[in-house]
């Protein structure tokens, strides 16, 4: 009987439970017995008095009942030890010792950077894309992506709402690390007014101009959808200068942030009462949706038909909807396109 491993890392996303229990599901068709290791690259460090606590057997009775649920059985982290070449030798050695003939790898960029690495140390492996970030270029969306704007695209929605009764504009912060794709699709899908993304720099005083612009319009109650990266997009902007006169609690240095910006908007387009939300974890807190359970689904499948192929270093993503696999290394070098024409159609109306 053959070994597969599988294992979730980095941030958890909606559909990765989805991926383990269909790996769990073909690997049991197959006739082989799938690992499940914990913890992200952490469970092949081998470090917990219990092996248990590392590693576990995924048999249907202990998989069918989750597909459906967001999270990840398995657990996440983050394995900032796994950066350490000895360390990443430790965990090859430690696949190794268990036997299997490859891994099943369902995480971000970073832990596809790792799977590489245990590529190159002799482990067969195969990347699921699981993030709500869509940062990776190769596909054109990951897992979790969309249930991630969906959460996004319905609290927008319910913001409004409160919005047009107060005639409150509202800045509303979403995920994303440096991608600024869910910020983009759920304004696009919310008809929200102002989007800022990291890809784009961006000034103040050009977001005051352009929300103005729409407080003329008497639409008093448009949406400002700013990434969580976009600040790092922002031309220099001195918020302690500009705020500390009306008595904000800010100090100099301090950052800006979706909280901050409305303040300043407030200053700078009439005293309108703006407000603002950041979204956070409920992004990766729901079931996933249709389109990504779907693709769990059909990546989980693809997984384990490759590994047990005898191929290895692929990564699987979605093109024009069908699901597909490529090298690995081809799929890291690939640069992100981001949709500028987009961000200009939503900016510019
Ligand atoms: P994501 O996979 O969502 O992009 P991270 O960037 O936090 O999330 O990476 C998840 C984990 O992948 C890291 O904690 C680490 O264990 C592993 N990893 C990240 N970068 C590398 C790398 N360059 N080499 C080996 N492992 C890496
Ligand atoms: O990568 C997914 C993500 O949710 C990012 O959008 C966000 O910046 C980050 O993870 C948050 O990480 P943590 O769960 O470690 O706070």
């Amino acid at each position: 009987m053959a070994n597969l491993a599988v294992l979730t890392s980095g941030g958890d996303s909606p559909g990765m439970n989805a991926a383990i229990s269909t790996v769990a599901r073909c690997a049991a068709r197959k006739g082989m017995k799938l690992i499940g290791i914990k913890r992200g690259y952490n469970g092949l460090l081998g470090r917990s008095a219990n092996p248990e606590d590392d590693y576990m057997i995924l048999t249907l009775d202990t998989e069918l009942d989750i597909a459906d649920r967001p999270g990840t059985f398995l657990r996440t982290a983050r394995c900032l030890e796994f950066l350490d070449p000895r360390e990443r030798e430790k965990g090859a050695r430690f696949l190794k010792a268990l036997d299997v003939i490859g891994l099943v790898v369902i995480g971000g960029d970073g832990s596809f950077q790792g799977a590489r690495a245990l590529c190159e140390l002799g482990i067969p492996c195969v990347g699921i894309p699981g993030t709500i970030d869509n940062d990776l270029a190769y596909t054109e969306a990951t897992l979790g992506y969309d249930t991630a704007v969906n959460v996004c695209a319905d609290v927008v929605n319910a913001i409004r709402a409160t919005s047009r009764s107060h005639d409150r504009p509202h800045v509303v912060e979403v995920m994303g690390r440096h991608c600024g794709d869910i910020a983009l699709m759920t304004a696009a899908s919310t008809g929200s007014e102002i989007v800022i993304v990291p890809e784009v720099t961006w000034d103040v005083d050009g977001i005051a101009a352009q929300l103005n612009a729409h407080l003329a319009r008497g639409n008093t109650r448009a949406t400002v959808v700013v990434a969580e990266g976009c600040w790092d997009s922002m031309r220099p902007f001195d918020v302690y200068a500009f705020l500390k006169p009306y008595g904000k609690h800010v100090y100099e240095g301090e950052p800006m942030t979706a909280n901050r910006l409305a303040s300043v908007l407030k200053r700078k387009c009439g005293g309108a009462e703006v407000r603002s939300t950041v979204v956070g974890y409920t992004q990766r807190g729901w079931s996933p949706t249709a389109r990504d359970f779907s693709f769990a689904f059909e990546a989980g499948y693809m997984a384990v038909e490759l590994l047990s192929n005898g191929e290895k270093n692929e990564v699987i993503g979605l093109s024009n909807g069908r699901t597909f696999h490529m090298p690995i290394d081809k799929a890291l070098s690939t640069h992100r396109a981001f949709n500028y024409t987009l961000y200009d159609m939503i900016n510019r109306m």
